[in-house]
């Protein structure tokens, strides 16, 4: 690891007249990222810069509290300090194996002129892929607790970029689950973050968002409120309407800035990975990537329940059924969802009746736990909490504590409802408390996590590994029960460089029954929903959406039979290499990652309505070796509307010099794996 060079502190600029301020630069070390910080007429602002070309104008920095009065005029920068950082470490699992964080640094204290004289700092980090900044206030007599009732962050944008976002203002304004709409930045009225932003010349691909999210409230963006293009910081709620409770010394998470001449140099996206801390868990050895299988479609395509019953789905025979498939299919988990009490009646209002440690009568948990020991099967416990967060919180020990006992270390998690406490933001610092709270005391009793219903992500995993994977965009399940019919075909190659960018999600690929008339024993109505992919693009999901927990999601009696499964059970879940090798947002992506520890290769191809054709030379692969493409592709006639279900496999041999040609049909795609040869 490399020590990280810490250049010279530089005092800049500081003088009786600092009127006469001039503008404060930072660069990253490529040298075309370039942020300005500057005070005019008392507001303190900063702008961006790529290849000397300006992004943002000046964009404004500052607070409201209550009872105090804003922390915006009358500002004055009284030093400023530099350093440089260039480290390099290994994630436990990832997109990738090795992470560089290269950046420059600089941090200006700034105070009021005026009373009540507070003082704050604002650190920005300007890497080549992009500009991550925070506040921090130190303690000081005039600046102790605290409530923000409102960020004053401004991002105003110079082009009138196309954004690809999904709204924060619904009435059910809590929740990710949404489709993705693209308009000028101009447009836009209120909308979540990551927001993907295609300058209108092309040329320019940036994202805004946050990282090290701890203790506050989650950032959304406002639109414009006149013909401009400047976005303004704006955060989840509490009940009072009031943002953020505190007291100093207090730091913000960072507000970051990804910025690439490519979209396909978006991903894999590190930036919000080098804003956070490294990992405060020592030995990581116990937490491993899987592929898992569970008693939860059925639930969702209505032949099982959550509640007791004739349906009952987590029952120990049934149970013991997942657990042999998945031991006799190498895959490393089952989730069950529905074991434990709480479930009966309406499990969404009913949100304190849930028990986290009482199983139902027909659901032996030790007995299961013990089963699955013996076949190297990892059951994952499903922990739904309706948001009713106390209820979830005063049971932890004792439900973290059992399952210990019982060798049982994954969870899944879910939040399921609108707001939490008494009327807080389901997204609000409440609830981001509570998420690091579940996340801290996971992994004190060793446990990973996988996150439905969660905040967006903003790099935990590197500090707290055991947070693996989460929900927090629309998945799979919305194929069962949409009042849409289903995603729509384009929907995975939107999600790829909007939700995708901040970290892995548990989408729950593998859906066989396309028309979801196998598992129902019924044929299914035009109008109802169903998966609008053709099977072999629920393979490709497997490489295109990463998650180091990857569900196969359908009913073990779908896979049966089906050569095509063998791809499930073959595909990698840990990456020590991703390449993005073409894309176009809302339209295709192909993917290519190498498995960590190995030699293997996986592509993932998948594109929208219509059919594509791609030539992708294997110049990855390492020159000289003689290698096996394992090819899942669209079979003959294939389409994802009347014919979704023909997969073409084959194999041939393949080098680095080899070209391949992937044909995708409507609402396609391909997968690939490519080992050495024997
Ligand atoms: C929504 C989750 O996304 C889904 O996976 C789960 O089955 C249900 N909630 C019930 O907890
Ligand atoms: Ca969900």
């Amino acid at each position: 690891m490399l020590k990280p060079r810490l250049s010279l502190l530089l005092a800049l600029f500081i003088g009786a007249a600092t009127s006469a301020l001039a503008q404060v630069r930072a660069t990253s070390p490529d040298g075309r990222n370039q942020v300005s910080v500057e005070v005019r007429e008392g507001k303190l602002y900063y702008s961006v810069q790529r290849d000397g070309r300006p992004l943002f104008t000046p964009s404004l920095l500052g607070f409201e509290f209550r009872g105090a009065p804003p922390l915006r005029d009358g500002l004055r920068i009284t030093d400023s300090t530099r350093q440089t950082v260039d480290e390099t470490w290994t994630q436990p699992w990832g997109e990738v194996a090795r992470v560089r964080d290269h950046h420059n640094e600089l941090k200006l204290s700034v105070v009021e002129t005026a009373a009540p004289s507070r003082q704050f700092s604002v650190t920005f980090r300007v890497f080549d892929d992009g500009v991550g900044f925070r506040y921090e206030f130190p303690a000081q007599a005039n600046l102790g607790d605290f409530v923000i009732t409102d960020e004053l962050t401004e991002f105003a944008l110079v082009d009138d970029a196309r954004a690809w976002w999904i709204p924060s203002n619904r009435p059910r304004l809590d929740r990710s689950e949404m489709l993705y709409s693209s308009s000028p930045v101009s447009r836009l009225d209120s909308v979540q973050t990551p927001l993907t932003l295609e300058t209108t010349d092309g040329r320019t691909f940036i994202v805004i968002h946050e990282a090290n999210l701890v203790d506050y409230a989650r950032l959304f963006l406002n639109g414009p409120r006149e013909q401009n293009r400047t976005l303004r910081a704006a955060l989840a709620p509490w009940a009072d309407g009031s943002k953020v409770r505190g007291r100093t010394p207090f730091v913000t998470p960072w507000r970051t800035i990804q910025l690439a001449d490519r979209v396909t140099d978006l991903a894999p996206s590190l930036l919000g990975l080098k804003l956070n801390p490294p990992s405060v868990i020592q030995n990581t050895s116990w937490i491993k990537p899987m592929k898992y299988v569970g008693i939860w479609w059925g639930m969702h395509i209505n032949t099982m329940t959550w509640s007791s019953g004739p349906k009952h789905g987590a029952t120990t025979a049934n149970t013991k059924r997942y657990i042999d498939f998945a031991a006799a299919n190498g895959l490393g988990g089952v989730l069950v969802e529905g074991w434990n009490v709480g479930w009966d009646g309406d499990w969404i209002q009913n949100r304190n009746a849930f028990s986290f440690t009482r199983p139902y009568p027909d659901y032996d948990i030790a007995e299961l736990a013990r089963y699955a020991r013996d076949k190297g099967v990892k059951i994952i416990v499903h922990n739904e909490t309706s948001g009713g967060l106390e209820n979830y919180e005063r049971q932890m020990d004792s439900a973290f504590a059992l399952y210990q006992s019982l060798g049982l270390d994954a969870i899944k998690s879910g939040y399921v409802t609108d707001f939490v406490g008494q009327g807080d933001s389901h997204y609000g610092q409440y609830m981001v408390r509570h998420h690091r709270h579940v996340i801290e005391k996971a992994a004190q009793y060793g446990i990973m996590l996988d996150v439905h219903e969660p905040i967006h992500d903003t790099g935990e995993r590197r500090t707290y590994p055991n947070m693996m994977s989460r929900e927090g965009a629309r998945g799979q399940e919305y194929n069962a029960w949409s009042g849409e019919g289903g995603n729509p075909p384009e929907h995975e190659t939107i999600l790829f460089f909007t939700r995708l960018l901040t970290g892995p999600m548990d989408f729950t690929p593998g859906v066989f029954d396309i028309l979801i008339e196998r598992g129902t024993g019924r044929p299914r109505r035009p109008d109802e929903p169903r998966i609008r992919t053709t099977l072999a693009k629920q393979l490709a999901l497997y490489i295109a959406i990463y998650s180091p927990v990857q569900m196969a999601a359908d009913l073990p009696e779908n896979y049966e039979n089906q050569p095509a499964f063998q791809f499930i059970r073959d595909v990698a879940v840990d990456w020590d290499t991703t390449r993005v090798l073409q894309g176009k947002i809302g339209d295709y992506v192909v993917v290519a990652r190498r498995e960590r520890g190995g030699p293997s290769w996986f592509i993932g191809a998948i594109t929208d309505e219509q059919a594509r054709t791609f030539d992708v030379p294997l110049s990855f692969l390492t020159p000289g070796r003689r290698y096996v493409a394992e090819i899942y592709a669209d079979g003959p006639g294939a389409n994802w509307l009347t014919n979704p279900l023909p997969v073409a496999i084959s194999r041939r041999p393949v080098t680095s010099l080899t070209r391949l040609r992937l044909v995708l049909a409507r609402g396609g795609g391909q997968a690939i794996r490519i080992r050495p040869a024997r």
